[in-house]
């Protein structure tokens, strides 16, 4: 036996109790998860063999599925076997394996019971819809979903054709659909699951189900449900009705980009009413068509980045965070108390102006506000996070607090004096942190008197909703001290990637030439929605000159001037930005830039704007050419990110793409800018950006990078 069959057989174990009672328990032991290798999925088949004996022989009466891992219950397929699927048939003969496995389980002669304890995605869920019985834990780590279409896949091992059964179309779809999970609570209310308990008891309630089930005491009660639900979910044209909503929701989140989704919609559509061979026959050949896509294999990517990154922690163990000092109460100020209040951290926010904290304190309640009515917390819940929020205008409680966050207006005069302040009123070893966009760390540290204790903490905006923190490194910064910042980012559900200091740090950097290559554009004749369309068509959440908008044109212009002032020539501001800066114009949050708004929200194109920008734009708007927009723009990114690479500001490949998805948007299904742009080849990129350089000027000549690999004749990621 190999060593990885070994650890697939220990994954697994069965044992039979003196009552009768198989038990199959999850519990590898040379990891913090349970994943449902092919290797465990063969183990699972084996011990069936064994069940269906034992209950020939009359030795076992009932079967009860658990975790033997605190949290964690089955999380689902190795993504790293779905990575390696590269053949649609291959894909479709292992779901159809998948398939018949959790079938045997499903016709075992004896009531089977799930215990869920923790996490229960993917397989995992799969899984305990083949048993007859569901019990799940009430804690909040028990979650439990079909997460495949955010890897381009769908569920194969029986999901598509189950779930709708079991919990009616509506739900179910908005389950597979989407991705997303359920908890304990709501997985009872639809369904889902039979009894949601007190983790204590699992184990005993498990039991008894399974039991009772064996005597013949448990008749599975018919689910009650509405009258809506009766109609929408068991009628023909009710089911049409859901399906077609279904899809125009799909559409609307997804732009169309994500063909997972649609696919599952469609295989659900046509195998509802259909016989469960017939409908795991369907799944199993989507899920093969799906598999091979070069979307999925993008996800994927995209998925094991995210994983690598949480383990990308400095070497040096973080200090605990749960008291926190924020400076500064606006924008962001406001936004980093919040999250943090809502984290369970106590903390103090203080400003030099009254109103400015009533503004904070504001911008906090409104965010617990929308998380209320999103259901994502209880209003009790909100009540109380809030309360953990204290106003401050002194110094009073710095003393106590592990973490000091800076936040006040971008000067590094100002930023100094007020983390010298702080300084002197903390106590050794409390970390101090700045959330400058553009200003140097290592000078700020220069301020102070334990400069290793001090490092950037770069939230992106609106802080409640985008998931990059940028963890900067000063020359001083100590490993305890990124370490203290990477993980307290972490506990606060933020995505943290280590960065060098230098001016832009690695998002702002990045995306500075393409936004300003939009204001080339627009300058050059080009109008404002057709260059904004080209980007949202290749995937962006939004296009540039709707994100100059949103950055606010003030702050972005500020940034554009820091990275001029560093990088001079390649980074000059284009002339309509630079005509910019004789308006007023503010974007969203003054009502007014490229586009106009109205109650916050945008209300088309600004169509003065051709004129206000004077003669930085010629009269005649021109048409675009999507593919040399698109070149542009994207392309002076990847040149941008190769420098950042040669500069040392990135880690890797993987970094850049990690922040650029996190801090920007970038369409995950391209998986990454620099993986976008090794799927068109470096060599390919290499001559774009030389006709360019030929074409538009020296702001476009490659960075020495690009070349060394396109002589190489390898990618960003090797
Ligand atoms: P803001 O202007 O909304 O808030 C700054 C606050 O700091 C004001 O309330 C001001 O009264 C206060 N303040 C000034 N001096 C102070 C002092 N000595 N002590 C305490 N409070 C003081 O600015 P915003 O947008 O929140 O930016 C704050 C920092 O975050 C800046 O460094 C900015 O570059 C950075 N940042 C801003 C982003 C944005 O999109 N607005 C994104 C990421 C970082």
């Amino acid at each position: 036996m190999t060593a990885r069959q070994e650890q697939d057989r220990a994954a697994l174990t069965l044992e039979v109790s003196g009552d009768g009672v198989a038990w199959l328990v999850f519990d590898r032991p040379d990891s913090r998860v349970n994943l449902l290798t092919s290797g465990v999925l063969a183990r699972l088949d084996a011990l069936l063999g064994e069940i269906e004996e034992g209950v020939a022989a009359a030795l076992i009466r009932a079967v009860v599925v658990r975790s033997g891992k605190d949290g964690t219950f089955v999380a689902g397929a190795d993504v790293n076997e779905i990575a390696g699927i590269r053949d649609a048939a291959e894909g479709e003969a292992a779901a159809r394996e998948g398939q018949r496995i959790f079938r045997r389980l499903e016709l075992l002669a004896v009531p089977t019971v799930a215990a869920v304890d923790g996490i229960c995605v993917g397989g995992g869920t799969e899984m305990i819809l083949a048993c007859g019985h569901r019990v799940a834990s009430d804690r909040p780590e028990t979650k439990i979903g079909l997460p495949e279409v955010r890897l381009g896949i769908l569920p194969g091992f029986g999901g598509t054709t189950r779930l709708p059964r079991l919990i009616g179309l509506r739900e179910a779809l908005g389950m597979i659909l989407t991705g997303r999970n359920v908890d304990a609570r709501r997985a009872r209310r639809i369904g889902l699951i039979d009894e949601a308990v007190h983790p204590a008891i699992l184990i005993r309630v498990a039991t008894t189900v399974a039991l009772d089930a064996a005597n013949g005491r448990i008749k599975r009660a018919p689910r009650a449900k509405g009258i809506a639900a009766r109609l929408l979910d068991r009628t023909a044209p009710g089911r049409t009705v859901v399906l077609r909503g279904a899809r125009q929701r799909v559409l609307k989140e997804t732009g169309g980009h994500y063909p997972a989704p649609l696919t599952a919609l469609d295989v659900i559509a046509r195998s509802v009413r259909a016989p469960l061979d017939k409908a795991f026959a369907l799944e199993a050949r989507a899920l093969g068509r799906l598999i091979v896509t070069r979307i999925s294999k993008n996800l994927i990517h995209v998925f094991q980045l995210m994983e690598s990154a949480k383990k990308a922690a400095p070497a040096a163990a973080p200090a605990p965070v749960l008291e926190v000092f924020v400076l500064g109460a606006g924008v962001m100020g406001g936004g980093i108390a919040q999250l943090a209040a809502a984290k369970g951290r106590a903390v103090r926010l203080k400003d030099i102006r009254a109103e400015a904290i009533g503004t904070g304190l504001a911008h906090a309640q409104r965010v617990f506000d929308r998380s209320v009515a999103k259901r994502r917390i209880d209003a009790r819940e909100a009540v109380r996070a809030m309360a953990r929020i204290a106003p401050t205008l002194g110094y009073a409680g710095l003393g106590s607090c592990d973490l000091v966050i800076e936040a006040v207006v971008e000067r590094m005069d100002v930023k100094k004096d007020v983390l010298r302040e702080a300084e002197s009123r903390s106590r050794p070893g409390t970390v101090l942190a700045s959330n400058t966009s553009t200003l140097s760390i290592t000078e700020m540290a220069g301020a102070l008197e334990r400069p290793d204790d001090f490092c950037g903490m770069h939230f992106f905006n609106p802080v409640d909703r985008m998931p990059l923190v940028e963890v900067i490194r000063g020359r001083r910064t100590s490993d305890a001290t990124a370490a203290t910042v990477f993980a307290f980012a972490r506990a606060l559900d933020k995505t943290p990637v280590i960065v060098k200091d230098g001016p832009g740090f690695l998002v702002n950097r990045i995306l500075s030439p393409y936004l300003n290559e939009a204001g080339h554009l627009l300058g050059e004749g080009a109008e404002v929605q057709a260059v904004d369309r080209v980007l949202l068509d290749f995937g962006m959440p939004m296009g540039p000159l709707r994100l100059l908008d949103e950055v606010g044109l003030d702050v972005a212009r500020h940034a554009a001037e820091v990275l001029f002032a560093a990088f001079g020539e390649r980074m000059r501001p284009a002339p309509a930005l630079a005509a910019l800066d004789l308006t007023r114009l503010l974007g969203r949050k003054g009502g007014r830039g490229f586009y106009l708004y109205e109650d916050d929200r945008e209300n088309g194109v600004n169509e003065e704007i051709y004129e206000t920008l004077g003669a930085a734009v010629p009269p005649h708007r021109s048409p675009v050419d999507a593919e040399h927009v698109r070149d542009r723009t994207l392309l002076a990114m990847v040149n941008e990110a190769a420098r950042t690479l040669e500069d040392g500001i990135a880690r890797n490949a993987g970094d850049v793409d990690l922040a650029m998805i996190t801090g920007t948007g970038f369409p995950p299904f391209r998986g990454g800018l620099l993986r976008w742009a090794d799927s068109l080849g470096t060599n390919a990129l290499l001559s774009k950006l030389e006709t360019l350089e030929g074409e538009l000027g020296p702001r476009f000549a490659p960075a020495p990078l690009l070349r060394e690999l396109a002589a190489a004749n390898r990618g960003f990621y090797g």
